[in-house]
C-alpha cells in the first residue's frame, strides 16, 4: 500500500517515516556532534526529565544567539522560569476561553470557505489553511489580522533559513542560524511597535496583557513581551495551517478513511490526531544535557545535543499498533505531536478546536475534495517541519 509519505515523497532521507526502524532507539551522529532519539519510551524519558534535559539549546549552537532573541522565550526556558512564564500565559488558553472562541473561528472559517465557493479547485492553504489561524491568533494577540501577508513573508522567510538543522556542525549551519536570527528581525520590530502602544493604552487582548503583566512584582521587559508574542504568532498559525493540510493529505492518500470520516464526522477529532501522529509538523524537538544522562543504555554526555525525531517515535511500533496505518478511530493516540511533559503546547486546544471546525466545514462545502498528481502539493524543505506550502484541491 502506498503510505501519504510514499504518495508525495516527504523528506525521503527520514527513513523512519516510511516504517524503517533504526538499529537502536538512541544514536550518536558522529559527523554532526549530537544524539538522535527515535523510540517512543525513549522520547518520554527524555521528554519528561527537564532537569536533565534542558530546553535551553542555544547555548549548544554553532553560532552565539543574540540573548536579546531568546529572552521570554518559553521554549527555550527551564525551570523555575518556565513556570512563572507559563502561567502568565495559561489563563489566555484555558479550556473555557478557547471554547468561547468557537463561534468566531466558525464564522472567519464560513467567509473564507464562501469566497471560493463553486470553485473546481482551491488551494487549501492561501484560501483556508494559512488564513484562519492567524485572524485567530492576531486578533487573541489584538494585532491587526490585515497584516497577514507581511506576517506570512517574514515567517515563510525564517522557517526557510533554518534548513540548517541538517548540518549543525558545519558552516553551513551557522550561517544559517545567523540568517535565521537576522530574518527575524522586521517581524520583532513589528511586534514591538504594537506593544510600545499597549505600554501606553491597554486594552483587552493578549498583547496588552504581556505589556501590563509582571512576574515577581516586575513587568516583562520589551523582549521579553515581543520575544513571547513571536512564539505565539509563529508557532500558532504555521503548524495549524500544516496540521490542516496534513490531515487533508491523509484523508486524500487513504480514500477509504475520508469516507469513513465524511460518513461520521465523530471521527474529525481522531482525524487530526492520527494525521498529527504520522505527520507531526513540529517533527524534531531538542535538548541539552545538563549532566551526563542514560538512555537505553546509551550514556550520554553533559552539554551534548539530543534531537528527539517525533515522525520515528509516533510509528514505534512498542506503542502504537500497525503504526504505519492512517487510522482516525485510533484510540487511545498519545502521540507527541504537541510534545510532552512541561513544554507541552500550550496552545494544543486552540489547534484542536480551530482544526474541528475547519475540517468540518471543508466536509460540509465540498462534497469531494482530492489532490491531482498533475499539480502536486508543495512543501516546507526545512528537515524540522512536515507541512504543505501550497495544497490544489479538485472539487469535482
Ligand atoms: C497543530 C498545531 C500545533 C502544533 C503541532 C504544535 C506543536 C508544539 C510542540 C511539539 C510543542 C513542544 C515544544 C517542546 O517541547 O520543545 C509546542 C509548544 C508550544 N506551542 Fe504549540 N503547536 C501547535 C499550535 C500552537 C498554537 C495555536 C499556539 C499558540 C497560540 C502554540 C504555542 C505554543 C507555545 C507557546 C509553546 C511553548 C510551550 C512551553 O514551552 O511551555 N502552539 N507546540
Amino acid at each position: 500500500m502506498t503510505t501519504v509519505v510514499d504518495r508525495w515523497d516527504i523528506h525521503p532521507e527520514h527513513r523512519w517515516l516510511r516504517g524503517e526502524r533504526t538499529e537502536r532507539p538512541v544514536q550518536y551522529d558522529e559527523s554532526q556532534k549530537l544524539w538522535n532519539v527515535y523510540g517512543y519510551d525513549e522520547c518520554r524519558e527524555i521528554l519528561s526529565d527537564h532537569r536533565t534535559f534542558s530546553s535551553g539549546t542555544a547555548r549548544l549552537l554553532p553560532v552565539s544567539v543574540e540573548d536579546s532573541l531568546i529572552e521570554g522565550d518559553l521554549s527555550q526556558m527551564d525551570q523555575p522560569e518556565h513556570r512563572k512564564f507559563r502561567k502568565l500565559l495559561t489563563p489566555a488558553f484555558s479550556p473555557k476561553l478557547i471554547e468561547a472562541m468557537g463561534p468566531r473561528i466558525t464564522a472567519v472559517t464560513n467567509e473564507l470557505l464562501d469566497a471560493v465557493e463553486g470553485k473546481p479547485v482551491i488551494e487549501l492553504v492561501a484560501d483556508l489553511a494559512y488564513p484562519l489561524p492567524v485572524i485567530v491568533i492576531a486578533e487573541l494577540l489584538g494585532i491587526p489580522a490585515s497584516d497577514r501577508d507581511m506576517f506570512k513573508g517574514w515567517a515563510d522567510n525564517v522557517i526557510e533559513s533554518f534548513s540548517g538543522f541538517s548540518s549543525l556542525d558545519s558552516e553551513q549551519g551557522a550561517e544559517d542560524i545567523r540568517e535565521g536570527t537576522e530574518r527575524m528581525r522586521p517581524l520583532l520590530d513589528y511586534l514591538a511597535g504594537h506593544l510600545a502602544e499597549r505600554r501606553k493604552r491597554p486594552r483587552g487582548d493578549l498583547m496588552s496583557h504581556l505589556a501590563t503583566a509582571e512576574i515577581d512584582g516586575e513587568r516583562l521587559t520589551d523582549n521579553e513581551a515581543v520575544n513571547l508574542a513571536n512564539i505565539m504568532l509563529i508557532t500558532g498559525h504555521i503548524t495549524t495551517s500544516m496540521v490542516l493540510g496534513n490531515t487533508m493529505l491523509c484523508l486524500d492518500a487513504y480514500p477509504e478513511q475520508g469516507e469513513r470520516v465524511r460518513a461520521n464526522r465523530s471521527l474529525v477529532p481522531g482525524a487530526i490526531e492520527d494525521a498529527l501522529r504520522l505527520l507531526p509538523p513540529s517533527t524534531v524537538l531538542t535538548r541539552a544535557t545538563e549532566t551526563e544522562a542514560e538512555v537505553a543504555g546509551q550514556l550520554i554526555p553533559k552539554d551534548q545535543l539530543v534531537f528527539l525525531w517525533l515522525g520515528a517515535a509516533n510509528r514505534d511500533p512498542r506503542e502504537f499498533k500497525d503504526p504505519g496505518q492512517y487510522d482516525p478511530g485510533r484510540d487511545p493516540n498519545p502521540h507527541f505531536g504537541f510534545g510532552w511533559g512541561i513544554h507541552f503546547c500550550i496552545g494544543a486546544g486552540l489547534a484542536r478546536l480551530e482544526g474541528r471546525i475547519a475540517m468540518n466545514a471543508l466536509l460540509d462545502h465540498f462534497p469531494v475534495l482530492r489532490t491531482d498528481p498533475g499539480s502536486p502539493p508543495g512543501f516546507f524543505e526545512t528537515p524540522d517541519m512536515i507541512g504543505v506550502k501550497t495544497l490544489p484541491l479538485h472539487t469535482t
